[in-house]
């Protein structure tokens, strides 16, 4: 078994998808120690519970640096001997500390085709660009943001009468395909 850690920060829907592929089996020899996650009220936090797995909730801002924040969070991670930890919907840019300790061991998820749209909003601004193709990525993070090398993409059209919530939709079904193959392919 190869330990994992997810970390989230909102809905969770990705890593919901990541553990009921593990529980029917379709992701093999992978464990999740635990969700973490800085947005205690967040319904990942849910999710993690009906999961019942561990979740470990930090509230950031009540450090006093960063590196403090990471230094809490890696003492958690070593604990669990967790291998990877696989970002999935984690808002916040990854500091030195957990780069340093996990270097080359860090996956993320993406909803645009990087490097276009990095950062925030990357659906919003697929569709206000007027793009009639986006998508999502799955790349290794670096101290960049959203800047890492590229694992793999996969695209969706844009449709006139698309909304912000009718194209996350769309990104969203890619990424349950995605996500998880990449997982077994890289992790495995
Ligand atoms: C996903 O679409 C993921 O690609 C995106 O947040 C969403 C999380 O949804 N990640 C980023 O924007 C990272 N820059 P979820 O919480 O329902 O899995």
């Amino acid at each position: 078994m190869v330990k994992i850690a997810i970390f989230a920060s909102g809905s969770g829907t990705n890593f919901d998808n990541i553990m009921r592929r593990i529980a029917k089996g379709e992701l093999a020899h992978i464990e999740v120690t635990a969700l973490y996650t800085d947005q205690p009220t967040a319904p990942c936090v849910t999710l993690g519970h009906e999961h019942h797995i561990t979740v470990h909730t930090f509230t950031p801002k009540s450090y006093h640096s960063k590196e403090a924040y990471e230094l809490d969070v890696l003492a958690k991670l070593q604990d669990e001997q967790v291998e990877w930890i696989v970002l999935a919907g984690y808002m916040r840019l990854i500091g030195q500390t957990l780069l340093d300790a996990y270097e080359g061991k860090i996956l993320n998820i993406h909803p645009s085709l990087l490097p276009k749209y990095k950062g925030i909003d990357a659906v919003g601004q697929a569709l206000n660009n007027g793009e009639n193709e986006t998508g999502s990525t799955v790349h290794y993070v670096d101290a960049g943001m959203d800047t890492g090398q590229i694992i793999a993409q996969r695209t969706c059209p844009i449709y006139q009468d698309d909304t912000k919530a009718t194209l996350e939709n769309r990104i969203k079904a890619l990424e349950y395909e995605l996500y998880p193959e990449v997982i077994q392919e890289i992790i495995q």
